[in-house]
């Protein structure tokens, strides 16, 4: 069986933006690329998303959410603040003035590097392990950039993601775990098969095993 088969599935990016609960940052969002559209009458899109995550609390108990949909414009760095920290911790809103707006559900959507946004409001969940399968109604849309295409999965990878530097020859190098969605690195031979990510969340099946200077 070979993983890499996942990685063939055409997945988009988004930012899953919803309200903050007032104990910490009063608006948060987080990377996702589980948006989908699962049925048009009536429109309705779903999204899965990590237990862990402060959004899926969020989502849980207000109902709503705004799916941005990240374009080929998108920059690393919105990859970082929304998607390798967590809304507990930090304000992913801070310093990112200009760059998203209110929609009519009171939420925020992102402006710099989508292309449109979806507003949902939650009708089923699904508890799916790990994840909440969230099935929601769409209750407002807007185009924000015609003529830019939206981001894949493989598009990030191959344009987004900045590219890991070979080591040098003739150095000394040693075998470690790199993720490939966020880079991260786990220093050692092998790799537990539970492990996650702690910055991305990501699982075992997403980390390669590399060479990186000693
Ligand atoms: C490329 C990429 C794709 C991701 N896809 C998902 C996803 O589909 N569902 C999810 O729950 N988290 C996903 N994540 C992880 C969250 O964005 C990440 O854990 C985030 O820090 C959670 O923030 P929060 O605690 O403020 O909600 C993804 C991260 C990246 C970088």
């Amino acid at each position: 069986m070979d993983g890499k088969a996942m990685y063939k599935l055409s997945y988009g990016l988004f930012v899953l933006t919803a309200k903050g609960d007032g104990a910490h940052a009063d608006d948060n969002g987080c990377i996702i690329n589980t948006a989908i559209q699962v049925t048009t009458d009536p429109n309705q899109i779903s999204i899965a998303v990590n237990k862990a995550n402060y959004t899926h609390d969020l989502i849980m108990k207000d109902r709503k959410f705004n799916v941005s949909i990240l374009s080929e414009k998108a920059e690393f760095d919105t990859f970082r603040r929304f998607g390798f920290q967590s809304g507990r911790d930090v304000d992913k809103f801070a310093g990112f003035e200009g760059c998203y707006e209110k929609s009519a559900n009171g939420l925020l959507y992102v402006t710099k590097g989508t292309n449109a946004f979806i507003s949902g409001e939650v009708e089923t969940t699904l508890d799916i392990g790990t994840h909440t399968l969230f099935i929601a109604k769409v209750t407002d849309m807007d185009v924000l950039d015609p003529d830019t295409p939206s981001a894949t999965y493989t598009f990030y990878q191959e344009h987004i993601k900045p590219k890991q530097q070979a080591p040098t020859a003739g150095k000394k190098t040693k075998t470690v775990w790199r993720c490939r969605i966020c880079g991260y690195i786990y220093d050692g031979e092998e790799l537990p098969p539970d492990f996650v990510c702690p910055i991305c969340k990501h699982g075992a099946s997403d980390f390669e095993k590399v060479e990186v200077e000693a």
